[in-house]
């Protein structure tokens, strides 16, 4: 029997080890989001929609007929993005809308816009987001991890309110993570002036995101808007291939196997999708989901008191009435509540003015003022 050349023994193993991968990817991320709802002539707004996560999402709801609005901080690659998702889906309501949610200004100019080409709004999928990386502040003066992925969507959210009022029932889909488990609200240091570790502030904006999550849905009762988190799995995106350990040399050796073990932006736009289509979600609101199951979050994030005074720190420091006025948006308040008569909180560690945002004098000021007050 003639023996079998080395190099077709080594290419069977490859193809047998290349195919057994995909099966184990696939059978762990179990099947995707097929429910067959039609969302035809609804309207979407997707931030981050340019890549990963939210890219897929986006696609997504468009092949279901929604009319989507990219929500993205590049030009170029939003309209790069539109144009696969408009070839691969045919449809045309796919639409680039500069928005970077490091910018309270850029902010305001996306929701004035929609405002003028949109009677309401029916999803918002809040996922953009950065991860580690030295620190840097966003325009407004805000740690940059915290800005985008808290403070960003935050103004955004109570910007669209009531486009999101008008598409009643509508849903918020907040795109967390199971760091939030490590993370630690700051209350003395919230902005890591005095203190940064890039993971502290990575875990830190994603506990803010199921806090702001709890705050808002209280805030939502009786409204017909929903408001949930979730974690959407490890996913092979950006925003993971940029940090220190996956550029590691040992993780070039080990990437083959790990990718068996972590999902493609495809699968990691399920858990989303789920949580923002689900015919038996419509009332869910408050929740935290891991992957596509309601989960115990971490305790700092069911603690009521801290989710309070992050949503009214989180209103002061992106100046949410000052915004309101100008794009004569409705406030958000809890029974009882009139703009600015609660008090914030008296937390063990309270801010104080020389530990908040010390890049930006007005929101300091702003701040401290309420904060001294209380
Ligand atoms: N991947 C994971 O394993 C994982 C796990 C848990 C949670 N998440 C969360 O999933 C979400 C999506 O991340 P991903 O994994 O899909 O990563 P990704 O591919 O890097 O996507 C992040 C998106 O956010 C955008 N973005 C960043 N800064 C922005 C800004 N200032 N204004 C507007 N858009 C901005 C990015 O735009 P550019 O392309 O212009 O940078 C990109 O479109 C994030 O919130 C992340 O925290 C991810």
């Amino acid at each position: 029997m003639n023996k079998v050349p080395f190099w077709v023994k080594v290419l069977t193993g490859v193809g047998v080890g290349a195919g057994a991968s995909v099966v184990v990817k696939e059978r762990l991320s179990g099947p995707d989001f097929d429910a067959p709802v039609n969302i035809g002539g609804k309207v979407a707004v997707v931030t981050g929609a340019n890549s990963g996560i939210g890219f897929e999402v986006a696609k997504n709801l468009a092949q279901r007929g929604a009319k989507v609005y990219l929500a993205c901080r590049d030009k170029d690659r939003c309209a790069t993005a539109r144009e696969e998702i408009f070839l691969e889906t045919e449809n045309k309501h796919i639409y680039c809308r500069y928005c970077d949610l490091g910018s309270f200004e850029s902010i305001k100019r996306f929701v004035r816009r929609l405002q003028r080409d949109e009677e309401k709004v029916d999803i918002l999928i809040n996922n953009a987001g950065v991860m580690w990386g030295e620190r840097e502040t966003t325009q407004d003066g805000i740690e940059t991890q915290l800005g985008v992925n808290h403070m960003g969507h935050f103004l955004l959210t109570n910007l669209l309110i009531d486009k999101l009022k008008q598409g009643a029932p509508s849903r918020i889909v907040n795109v967390a993570s199971t760091a939030h488990y490590k993370g630690k609200i700051n209350v003395q240091d919230l902005n890591s002036a005095d203190n940064y570790s890039e993971s502290g502030a990575y875990n830190q904006s994603k506990l803010a995101n199921v806090l702001f999550t709890r705050e808002l849905a209280k805030r939502l009762q009786g409204t017909d808007v929903t408001v949930n988190a979730v974690h959407p799995g490890i996913v092979d995106t950006n925003i993971v291939r940029n940090t220190g350990f996956f550029t590691t040399s040992l993780m070039f050796i080990l990437r083959p196997v790990v990718w068996a073990f972590i999902k493609s932006p495809r699968q990691g736009a399920q858990a989303v999708l789920h949580v923002a289509l689900h015919p038996d979600l419509q009332q869910t609101s408050g929740q935290y989901f891991n992957l596509r199951e309601i989960a115990e979050p971490s305790k700092d994030a069911l603690n009521d008191k801290l989710a309070l005074w992050l949503w009214l720190t989180s209103e002061k420091w992106t100046k949410l009435e000052e915004m309101r006025k100008e794009l004569n948006v409705q406030p958000l308040l809890l029974p009882g509540e009139t703009v600015g008569n609660v008090p914030l909180p008296n937390m063990k560690q309270r801010a104080t003015a020389s530990k908040v945002v010390s890049s930006n004098k007005d929101i300091i000021s702003d701040v401290n003022s309420n904060v001294l007050a209380s």
